[in-house]
This record gives structure tokens, C-alpha cells and sequence, in this order.
């Protein structure tokens, strides 16, 4: 039986390389799914998810996280929690309740902390200095404040069959307090569906939002297109009907799985991702947008992972 993980940028590889090792010795997508994310969670160099996360407008780390279940459409979502280790985990938890298993701000905090999750601060020093610098640059030169927006999402593919979704993010760098992204959003975020694949998102959670690209990538699998079929179709049809009725498209990628382990990706900006299953090792792969509605994808290079490790690590000045 097939087996395999993709998930959004580069920053995944690790937890994609960690969530194939757990899916190879038939454990369960759901925890290969919810380890791939804490991988993510847990490295503070990371700035857009979990530990080291850019916070919001009033220096707050505010985070968002989803976990949804391939088998049963069990769905567990946080949003706004704030000194949680794990939000996926958190996410996790709550898709086994059948009522309040989508919490928010206050509520999501308190849930985790009478549940034994583990409570830290989430915010570094250098999450901190990039904030301050933030703020002051905005303020001289009049910029727009948002930036930043890559969340985690991932699609896992275990050896019953069973597949599942996982999304986890700091939102948008400099967002108002209690702003909610695209990520924990079921259909927008993530969507799937062990009988035919799963999608997940990242990129401008207001503009996703109006698309529903998740879910619409795996009914469109569910219909006989393959992975990258549906994605091409769905981002860019999306991108020109949005571009067209509202001006203006934001970025967003999208990558999709199916229960053969293939799997598809399509992104209106340039957009790196990790994929793997049983048939090929985890790799990393950069997209962008092609001509006539199709992405072109291209192994990444030595020279483009350097330039990588030496900027996410720069110091901030
Ligand atoms: N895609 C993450 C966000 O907009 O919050």
C-alpha cells in the first residue's frame, strides 16, 4: 500500500523527512502528520510558526493550528492561542470532542493548560528585536504593516489508507490582535478525505478564505483529476476570477496528495515545498507559475538552501 507526506516549504523537510521514517514503520498518519508539525513548531528560527513566531501588532504571539482526520472528517481547531508548545497538538486533541472542538483566544489557552499541554512562551528575543525593527520601520517610512504569512500545512498518507491534515502558523506578521488566518479554517486551510486525498494552504488567509482552494482541489481529485490537475485548475482559475472581481490576488500556494501517494502543488508566487512517499525519499522542491495555467517544478538547489540557512539565521540589526 502507498504511503507519503508533503507539506508547505521549506522549513517542513525535517518534519517530512521524521513523519516518512514513522509512515515507513506503519504508524499512523496521524501522528506522522501532528510530529511533521511539531518539528516546525519547535525550531525557533522558523519566524511564521509556533516557537519563534512573529507576533501581532501589539507584541502578542498569537497562533493558529488545525488537525482533520481522513476516515471520519474529525475536525479540532485553535485559533488566537497564545503560550502553547504545540498548538497541532492541541488541534489534535480537540478533533476527538464531538462538541467545542474549535476554540479561540482565551478559551483555546485555558483548554490546553486543563488538558496537561505544556505551557511556554512562545515569543523569542529574536522574534521580539524583528517586531521592534518592524514597527519602527513602519512608522518612518509609512509602509503597509503586513507581511509574512507561511504557515505549515501538511497531508500525510499511512499504510491502511488512512490519511490526514495538519496546518499550523503565527499568521500574518503585524496582524490586529484576534485576526484569524486561512489555517485553522476547514476547506479553506486544509480539507481530506481518505478516500480520495487531501490539500492544504498557505499564503494570504484573507484571500484564501475567499476560495475555499482546499476543499475545491480535493473535490476535484474526487472527480478523477489527478493532484497536480486539480491544483493547477483550482489556484488558477481562483487567481483570474479574484484578480478579476476584486483587483487583486494575494499569494497562496496550495499541494495536494492523493491515496496512491502522488501529489500536486500550485502557487501564484515562488513557493518551495517537501515531498516524499514510498516510492522516492524526501525532497525539496521550488514552484512557481507557469504558463497556460500550469506550475513549473524544479528539485531546489545547493546554492538556493545556503542563501536559505544564512538569511533565516542573519542577525537582526
Ligand atoms: N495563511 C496564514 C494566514 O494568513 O494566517
Amino acid at each position: 500500500m502507498a504511503w507519503g507526506a508533503i507539506a508547505t516549504w521549506r522549513m517542513a523537510h525535517d518534519g517530512v523527512i521524521e513523519a516518512l521514517r514513522l509512515l515507513e514503520k506503519q504508524q499512523s498518519a496521524g501522528d506522522a502528520v501532528e510530529t511533521l508539525i511539531k518539528t516546525v513548531e519547535d525550531y525557533p528560527y522558523y519566524k511564521s510558526v509556533g516557537f519563534g513566531g512573529l507576533p501581532n501588532a501589539e507584541g502578542i504571539l498569537e497562533m493558529d493550528a488545525a488537525f482533520m482526520h481522513g476516515d471520519t472528517f474529525e475536525i479540532g481547531a485553535v485559533a488566537g492561542i497564545t503560550d502553547v508548545k504545540n498548538p497541532i497538538s492541541v488541534a489534535r486533541k480537540l478533533s476527538k470532542d464531538k462538541f467545542n472542538s474549535f476554540r479561540v483566544g482565551e478559551g483555546a489557552t485555558k483548554y490546553s493548560m486543563l488538558e496537561g499541554f505544556e505551557r511556554k512562551s512562545m515569543l523569542t528575543e529574536r522574534a521580539h528585536k524583528i517586531w521592534e525593527k518592524r514597527l519602527k520601520e513602519i512608522h518612518e517610512n509609512n509602509l503597509n504593516p503586513y507581511d509574512g504569512h507561511d504557515t505549515v500545512g501538511a497531508i500525510t498518507l499511512d499504510q491502511t489508507g488512512t490519511m490526514t491534515a495538519g496546518t499550523s502558523s503565527s499568521g500574518l506578521f503585524m496582524k490586529k490582535p484576534g485576526r484569524v488566518g486561512d489555517s485553522p479554517l476547514s476547506g479553506s486551510g486544509f480539507y481530506v478525505d481518505s478516500e480520495i486525498g487531501g490539500a492544504t494552504a498557505t499564503g494570504l488567509g484573507e484571500d484564501l478564505m475567499k476560495g475555499c482552494l482546499s476543499y475545491e482541489i480535493v473535490r476535484l481529485m474526487g472527480e478523477g483529476f489527478t493532484p497536480q490537475a486539480a491544483c493547477d485548475k483550482a489556484v488558477y482559475e481562483f487567481h483570474d476570477k479574484l484578480t478579476d472581481r476584486y483587483g487583486k490576488a494575494g499569494a497562496f500556494s496550495l499541494i495536494a496528495m492523493n491515496t496512491q501517494g502522488e501529489w500536486g502543488v500550485a502557487t501564484n508566487v515562488e513557493f518551495t515545498f517537501s515531498v516524499g512517499n514510498n516510492q522516492a525519499e524526501a525532497q525539496i522542491f521550488i514552484a512557481n507559475m507557469g504558463a497556460n495555467h500550469t506550475t513549473e517544478i524544479q528539485p531546489i538547489t545547493q546554492e538556493w538552501l545556503a542563501a536559505y540557512e544564512k538569511r533565516i539565521k542573519a542577525p537582526i540589526e
